[in-house]
C-alpha cells in the first residue's frame, strides 16, 4: 500500500503554495471501533496566489471512501486512490463534502484516529489527519474547525475537541453528542479529538486580564490521584509565558489528556494537548525526580505551543525547527526560571548542564553520522524521521544565540515584532530570523547559515601573553573538521558565532575585559565576541598577568573548543571559573581525555591507572559542601559512555566500559569515607519534597550509592542499598536503590538481594504501568558479566506476560533501553546485540513504522566502529533493509547503508 511505494524524496526548494484554499471545515464522527463515519464539510476556493489547477487533490490515507457531493449535489468526478481522492473540473469557490470511513481499532501506527484503552484519541502531526479525513493535509492550509462527536454514551462518557463546548446532549439509542468550536484558524496538523471513560482534575484561574479560564488534566480514573503535578505545571506555564514574554492564554479552556499508547511525549493541539503518561502521571511513589521535571518541561513545551506554532505556525514541514526549536528554547528557559529565578546562576546552570549534555551526545552524534542534516533540513523522505536533536535540541541552540547576542530585552523586542508581524500566519524561520534582526537593528545575513549547514563546528583557540605590553590576544579559528559527508555538502562559509569568554587571573578571580580600542573595562567580566570570520584575533589590554581563558561561558554556541589546557589547568578552573557550566565543564574535559587515555591502554591490554591528582581534583568537589548538591552530582558524574566512544578514533564500546569501570572503582576506592559522609549527610527524612533543593540532595546521595556499590567489597553498599529500598517513601530513593543492588551484584552472576528487591518492585506496582516500564528499563541497562549477559535477561523478558510490543513505551522501556543505552552489553563481539536488533525492527516495522524507524537509528554510526563490530552492523543492517516495509524505516537504514 502507501507504505511499500518507492521513497520519494520531498525537497524544501519544491515548495509551492497550494492551488486551493479551505476557509472552513464542519466534522461529523460517529465513533465505532472497528468503523468509524467521518462527514467532512469544507469550505474551499482558489487560492489567488497559486498557478491555476482544474483538479482538486486531496491527500487521504488508509480511508474507505464513500461519497462526495459538491453545493449539496452528488459529485461524480471523484476518484479515491492510494494517496488521497482527486475531483475533476471543480469549480473556483464551493462547498464540498466527503463521507468515509476509517478502522480506529486496528490502526497501531498511533497517527490519525486510533483506540488506546477502550478510549479513542488522535495524533495529527505531521500527516495523520489524512488518516481521518480527505484534505489538504498542509500546514499553510489553515481552516476554522467545528466538530460534532456522537459516540454510545455508556462507553464514551466524555467527548473532546479543540476549543469551546457549543453544546451536548443525548441522542436515540443510548448515544450522544457534543459539538465542539475552535475560533482560531489552524492547519490539520493541529487537530484532535478525544473519547472515553475520562475524569478531570479541574482548576479556574484567572489570566493576567482577569479572564476566567477553565484548566483541566483528563485521566483514567484510577490515575487521578496523580495529575496535581501536570496541573501545577500547567498554571507556572500560563503564568511564566505572562510574565516573562507577555503572552496570554487565548482560549477559555485549556485540555490536558493523558493517553498511555502514543509515539513521542507530548502533541500541542489547540486547547487540547495530549500527551503521553509518562509526562502527566506522577506522584512520589510512582514518580522520580526526573520524571517529575520532565513532566514539568513538557507540560511548558506543550502550552508554550499555543503561540510559538500554533498562533504562528510553519509554512511547511522544511520549518518544522520555527516552532520546535524556539519552543525548546522557551522550555528550558522556563524550566531554568522555576528552578532558579532570573538571578540564582548556580541553580540555573544545573539546567543549563543537563540540556548541554544532551545536545553533545545525542545531537553531536547526529550531525556525525548519515543523518546529518541542517536545523532547517533540504529534504525528507519521511518527515516523521525528521523530529529530531537537531531540530529540536540544536535549533534551541541556535534560538539561544539571538537572546546572547541581543540580551532578555533585545530577544524580547524580537519576538514581540514576530507575533506582530505573523500572528495567524504560516511562515519560515527567515521570517523568525528577520523579526529578531529588524527589532534590533541587526543585519542578520551570515547568521542563516546556522539554518542551512549541519555538522558541528569546531573553534580551536590560541592564545598568547605579552607581559611587556600587557596584552592577551585570543586567536579564534572555525570549521568542521572531517566532518560526515551528509554534512560537508551543506557548508558554505564561517558562521556568526556568539563567543563569550571570561580571564581569570592567578588568584581565581575575573580580571577586568577592555578590549583593544575600548576607553575602559566592561562591567561583566564575561564578554560576547562576535567571531565571524574564519580566523579572527581578539586582543585584551591592560592584562596585568597572563591569565587562565574561561571559553565559551555557558555554552553560548553549539560548537566544539579546541584548546590544550593543562591537567592542572583544568582542575584550576574546575575549582575556580565563576562561570557555573564552565566549572562543570573543566571537569569533565579532565575526566573525559583521562577515560579516553586509559580505554585506549585498555584496547592494548596495558594496565591500566590513574593518577592522583585527578582523584585530589574530584575529592575537592565531593567535599566541597559549599557548592550545591546538584551541581557537586553533575560534576562527579563521569561522562557517559556512549559519548566517550563517540570520541574515539575508532568506537570501542568493551574498551570504553572497562575504562570507566575502572575510574569509578578507583574513585569509589579510594574515597569511600568521603562518598559515605556524602550518602549520609545528604539523606532527605521525613516526607517527600518535589523541590530542586530536596531533589538535589537525592540526586547527590544517590550517585554516593552508586559509587559505592563499586567498592571491592560491595557488602556495606549492599547493607546501605537494602535498607534504602525498603524504607524509601519515593520512587527516586527506591529505584536508586534497586540500580544499585543489580550493579554491585553484577559482576558476581547476581544476588539474592537484588533478586528479592526486583521481585518486589513488580509485585508492588503491578498496576502501574509506568513503572513497570521502569522495571524492564532497569534490568535491560545493568551492567551484565560473562555469566550473565544481559541479552539473556532481555530475551527472556520479551516473553513476559507484561511485555507488548504495540506499547511505545513498553517497547523503548525494554528494546530501546538495552539497544541505546546498554552500549556494552548491547555492542557484544558475537553480534548477538544486532540479531536482536534486526528482529525487533521488522517486527515493530509491521506494527508502526514511526517506533520502527526510531530503533533503526541506534545503528546509524556503525562506520565508526571496531571492524568486528562493524561487519556484524553491516550485517543487521542489510538483512533488515531486505525486509523492511515502511517508507519510515527504509529511509533510516538506506541512509546509513548508502
Ligand atoms: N509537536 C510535538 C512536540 O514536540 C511532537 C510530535 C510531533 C509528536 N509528531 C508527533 C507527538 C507524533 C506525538 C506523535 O511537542
Ligand atoms: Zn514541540
Amino acid at each position: 500500500m502507501a507504505d511499500t511505494a518507492t521513497p520519494n524524496v520531498i525537497r524544501r526548494a519544491d515548495y509551492a503554495p497550494p492551488a486551493f484554499l479551505i476557509d472552513t471545515v464542519a466534522l461529523e464522527f460517529d465513533l465505532v471501533p472497528q468503523r468509524t463515519v467521518v462527514r467532512n464539510t469544507m469550505r474551499v476556493r482558489r487560492n489567488p496566489d497559486a498557478s491555476h489547477a482544474s483538479n482538486f487533490e486531496l491527500m487521504g490515507e488508509q480511508l474507505e471512501f464513500v461519497s462526495a457531493t459538491i453545493d449539496g449535489a452528488p459529485f461524480a468526478h471523484a476518484h479515491a486512490h492510494e494517496h488521497g481522492l482527486t475531483l475533476d473540473n471543480v469549480p473556483d469557490n464551493f462547498e464540498l463534502t466527503l463521507t468515509s470511513i476509517c478502522n480506529p481499532a486496528e490502526n497501531t501506527t498511533l497517527s490519525g484516529l486510533y483506540v488506546s484503552g477502550g478510549n479513542f484519541f488522535t495524533q495529527c502531526e505531521a500527516e495523520g489527519f489524512r488518516r481521518i479525513t480527505y484534505f489538504l493535509d498542509r500546514p499553510d492550509v489553515m481552516a476554522t474547525f467545528t466538530v460534532t462527536l456522537r459516540a454510545s454514551k455508556a462507553d464514551y462518557p466524555v467527548l473532546l475537541s479543540n476549543g469551546n463546548l457549543l453544546e451536548e446532549g443525548d441522542l436515540p439509542d443510548g448515544r450522544h453528542f457534543a459539538r465542539w468550536e475552535d475560533p482560531f484558524r489552524k492547519p490539520s496538523y493541529l487537530f484532535a479529538l478525544v473519547a472515553g471513560k475520562l475524569v478531570a482534575l479541574e482548576e479556574c484561574v484567572k489570566s493576567g486580564s482577569g479572564k476566567e479560564k477553565l484548566l483541566q488534566v483528563w485521566v483514567e480514573p484510577h490515575d487521578l490521584d496523580k495529575t496535581r503535578h501536570a496541573m501545577d505545571s500547567l498554571i507556572n506555564s500560563i503564568r511564566w509565558d505572562e510574565s516573562r514574554f507577555g503572552l496570554e492564554l487565548d482560549l477559555d479552556r485549556f485540555m490536558i489528556v493523558a493517553v498511555s499508547d502514543f509515539n513521542m511525549g507530548a502533541m500541542e493541539n489547540k486547547g487540547l494537548n495530549i500527551f503521553n503518561t509518562k509526562y502527566v502521571l506522577a506522584n512520589p511513589e510512582t514518580a522520580t525526580d526526573t520524571d517529575f521535571a520532565n513532566i514539568e518541561a513538557v507540560v511548558g513545551h506543550e502550552y508554550f505551543h499555543n503561540w510559538t506554532g500554533n498562533r504562528v505556525t510553519c509554512r511547511d514541514w522544511f520549518q518544522l525547527s520555527l516552532k520546535e526549536g524556539l519552543t525548546v528554547f522557551r522550555d528550558q528557559e522556563f524550566s531554568a526560571d522555576m528552578a532558579g529565578g532570573a538571578t540564582d546562576e548556580a541553580a540555573r546552570a544545573t539546567k543549563r548542564i543537563e540540556d548541554v549534555r544532551v545536545l553533545r551526545q545525542m545531537q553531536f552524534a547526529e550531525d556525525a553520522g548519515p543523518m546529518a542534516h541542517p536545523v532547517r533540513p533540504e529534504s525528507y523522505v519521511e518527515i516523521n524521521n525528521f523530529y529530531t536533536m537537531t531540530v529540536y535540541e540544536k535549533g534551541s541552540e541556535v534560538v539561544r544565540m539571538y537572546q546572547t547576542l541581543f540580551g532578555r530585552d533585545g530577544f524580547r523586542k524580537g519576538m514581540d515584532l514576530y507575533f506582530k508581524r505573523h500572528d495567524g500566519q504560516a511562515v519560515t524561520c527567515d521570517d523568525f530570523r528577520h523579526a529578531l534582526a529588524d527589532a534590533n537593528g541587526r543585519d542578520l545575513a551570515q547568521f542563516e547559515r546556522w539554518y542551512s549547514q549541519a555538522g558541528t563546528p569546531r573553534v580551536s583557540v590560541r592564545t598568547k601573553y605579552d607581559a611587556a605590553q600587557q596584552r592577551y590576544s585570543v586567536t579564534l579559528t572555525q570549521g568542521y573538521g572531517d566532518t560526515a559527508p551528509a554534512a560537508r555538502e551543506t557548508q558554505k562559509g564561517p558562521l556568526l558565532i556568539p563567543f563569550a569568554i571570561g580571564l581569570i587571573g592567578k588568584d581565581g578571580h575575573d580580571l577586568p575585559l577592555q578590549l583593544e580600542g575600548e576607553a575602559r573595562a566592561s562591567d561583566s567580566t564575561t564578554r560576547v565576541l562576535e567571531f565571524t570570520q574564519t580566523e579572527q584575533t581578539f586582543t585584551f589590554v591592560n592584562v596585568a598577568q597572563e591569565p587562565l581563558p574561561s571559553l565559551l561561558r555557558n555554552f553560548s554556541a553549539p560548537v566544539i573548543v579546541e584548546y590544550d589546557y593543562s591537567a592542572d589547568q583544568l582542575a584550576f578552573l574546575l575549582a575556580h571559573d565563576s562561570d557555573p557550566f564552565n566549572r562543570w565543564e573543566a571537569g569533565q574535559r579532565l575526566a573525559t581525555r583521562e577515560l579516553l587515555t586509559l580505554a585506549g591502554r585498555a584496547t592494548t591490554g596495558v594496565p591500566l591507572q590513574l593518577d592522583d591528582s585527578v582523584v585530589a581534583a574530584f575529592a575537592r568537589v565531593l567535599t566541597d559542601e559549599t557548592l550545591s548538591p546538584s551541581f557537586r552530582e553533575l560534576a562527579l558524574m563521569l561522562p557517559s559512555e556512549a559519548y566517550l566512544a563517540e570520541q574515539m578514533a575508532e568506537s570501542n564500546p568493551a574498551a570504553v566500559h572497562a575504562a570507566r569501570q575502572f575510574v569509578r572503582k578507583r574513585l569509589a576506592n579510594a574515597l569511600r569515607k568521603d562518598w559515605l559522609a556524602v550518602y549520609e549527610k545528604h539523606r532527605t527524612p521525613g516526607a517527600y519534597e518535589a523541590t530542586p533543593e530536596a531533589s538535589g540532595h537525592r540526586a547527590l546521595k544517590n550517585l554516593a550509592l552508586s559509587y559505592l556499590a563499586e567498592l571491592d567489597d560491595p557488602a556495606e553498599a549492599v547493607r546501605l542499598a537494602s535498607a534504602q529500598y525498603d524504607a524509601a517513601n519515593n520512587m527516586t530513593d527506591r529505584s536508586a536503590a534497586l540500580s544499585a543492588l543489580l550493579n554491585a551484584s553484577a559482576a558476581n552472576g547476581g544476588s539474592v538481594e537484588a533478586q528479592q528487591a526486583l521481585d518486589d518492585f513488580y509485585r508492588r506496582f503491578e498496576k502501574e504501568p509506568l513503572v513497570i516500564d521502569k522495571w524492564f528499563a532497569l534490568q535491560a541497562t545493568q551492567r551484565g558479566s560473562a555469566q550473565r549477559p544481559v541479552i539473556e535477561i532481555v530475551r527472556k523478558l520479551m516473553a513476559h506476560p507484561a511485555f507488548n510490543l504495540k506499547n511505545p513505551n513498553r517497547a523503548r522501556s525494554l528494546i530501546f533501553s538495552f539497544c541505546a543505552a546498554n552500549p556494552a552489553q548491547f555492542h557484544a563481539e558475537d553480534g548477538s546485540g544486532y540479531a536482536f536488533w534486526a528482529e525487533q525492527v521488522i517486527a515493530l516495522d509491521a506494527i508502526n513504522p514511526q517506533v520502527a524507524a526510531r530503533l533503526a537509528r541506534s545503528l546509524e554510526l556503525w562506520r565508526r566502529f571496531t571492524p568486528t563490530l562493524r561487519d556484524g552492523m553491516r550485517a543487521a543492517l542489510e538483512k533488515v533493509a531486505s525486509q523492511v516495509k515502511s517508507r519510515d524505516v527504509r529511509e533510516i537504514v538506506e541512509k546509513a547503508l548508502g
